[in-house]
């Protein structure tokens, strides 16, 4: 499974017709669409909105939206009503969380409640203060054992798939190797059941992007370029010609 994330019905609209089979709206947009410097201000209101927006651009894949910071981490009861409103009121078919085993008995109430849950285990950038910086996860083996009991844990919690982010390649492979559910890499190596990658570090458009991106188009490179020739020709006066006028 190649997935990858979007933030908007045009993008959704492209990825859907190339055949991707999961459209993360990932919380990361606050930093590659809203200019954040990570994900922890974005609100719910932002991810209706953008999650919205996707859906009624996607027609086959999975629309998967990710649960903004203190959404979900205060109380079950704020939890459940605000996964209930992706499904409700912005089309979205699962919700995505942060976090390991201690997360368990949530999913459980999400899932039990008719709310499909995918996991995200590894590196979970909303607790980016409290790990202190992106860092690689599950280095150490005590580290790796609790992160393949927290997938275990969420698996067992009815998850349908989970995320797994920046871990060494060996542990990418064995929690795909012990959980039953689809593993999804994002610099979790080639093991994974599936990949996901961050819409803007794909295109191109991520000015300093992490290292376990790769970047299939030049897109930033090329809007320049595109601007500077339209301003060029505005300033000479050969856009518009003939061919945009109407007579
Ligand atoms: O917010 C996001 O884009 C994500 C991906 C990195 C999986 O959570």
């Amino acid at each position: 499974m190649a997935c990858l994330t979007a933030g908007d019905c045009a993008m959704a609209r492209l990825l859907d017709a190339a055949g991707v089979p999961l459209v993360l709206v990932g919380d990361s947009l606050g930093m590659s669409m809203l200019g954040f410097a990570n994900t922890l201000p974005v609100t719910m209101e932002q991810m209706l909105h953008h999650t919205a927006a996707v859906a009624r651009g996607v027609s086959n894949a999975l629309v998967v939206a990710d649960m903004p910071f203190m959404s979900y981490q205060a109380s079950e009861d704020d939890a459940v009503r605000n996964a209930g409103r992706f499904l409700k009121e912005a089309g979205a078919d699962a919700v995505k969380i942060e976090g390991g085993a201690f997360r368990a008995p949530l999913v459980r109430r999400l899932v039990q409640n008719g709310i499909p849950v995918l996991g995200h285990i590894g590196l979970t950038p909303q607790a980016v203060n409290e790990i202190g910086g992106y860092r690689v996860r599950g280095r150490t083996a005590p580290e790796a054992d609790a992160l393949a009991a927290d997938a275990k844990a969420l698996e067992e919690a009815g998850v349908f798939a989970m995320v797994i982010e920046c871990v060494p390649v060996e542990l990418g492979e064995r929690v795909t190797r012990e959980v039953s559910v689809p593993t999804i890499g994002i610099g979790a190596g080639p093991h994974c059941d599936g990949q996901i990658l961050v819409l803007s570090d794909f295109l191109g458009m991520t000015e300093s992007p992490p290292k376990l991106a790769k970047a299939y188009l030049s897109l930033a490179d090329e809007i320049k370029g595109a601007v500077a020739r339209y301003v060029d020709e505005v300033a000479q006066g050969t856009f518009p010609n003939e061919a945009q006028c109407y007579k």
